[in-house]
């Protein structure tokens, strides 16, 4: 019976720590977080030869790019959008705040060119946070790079 009630009230934390995800989508605008403190440095949308093209005034991989990497390269098992939705959302948030060239996700040749990406703590608060990686996560749904 403990053991019934500890699972219940994980469950419980669960469904209302979404709960609470879902409730702070209304809140902020994730898009308007990008424009303000993100495109300066990725671009929304570009295809894979433009970016070629203009590499050079670049100053940080493509938002695109950087939303299509992630999803390739966190897998699961065993397929769970909505798990896997989570596990990325929660590794941008800890990038963003916590940059490391140990943790980054980009091609060897995009860290050599930009190098790491600055901390974005101070400039974003919590809300924020969640706001802008939920909607890099769904702006890019089903788009590849
Ligand atoms: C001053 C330029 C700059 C700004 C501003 C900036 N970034 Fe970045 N970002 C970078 C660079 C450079 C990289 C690639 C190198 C790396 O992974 O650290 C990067 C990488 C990333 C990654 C990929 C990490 C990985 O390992 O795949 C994410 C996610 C990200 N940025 C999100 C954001 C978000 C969200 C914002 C706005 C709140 C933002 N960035 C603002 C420069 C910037």
């Amino acid at each position: 019976m403990k053991k019934l009630g500890l699972l219940l009230s994980l469950c419980l934390a669960f469904v209302s720590s979404m709960h609470a995800e879902y409730e702070q989508e209304g809140s902020v605008d994730g898009y308007k977080v990008y424009k303000q403190k993100c495109q300066m440095c990725h671009i929304e949308m570009i295809t894979k030869k433009e970016t070629l093209k203009i590499f050079k005034t670049l100053k940080a991989p493509p938002m695109v790019e950087v939303s299509a990497r992630l999803k390739e390269n966190i897998l699961l098992k065993e397929d769970d959008d909505e798990v896997k939705r989570e596990l990325i959302l929660t590794f941008m948030r800890d990038y963003i705040m916590n940059p490391d060239l140990d943790k980054s996700m980009c091609h060897v040749g995009a860290l050599d060119r930009f190098g790491v990406m600055p901390s974005q703590k101070k400039n974003l608060n919590n809300e924020e946070l969640h706001a802008v990686t939920q909607w890099i996560y769904d702006r890019y749904e089903g788009q590849n790079f």
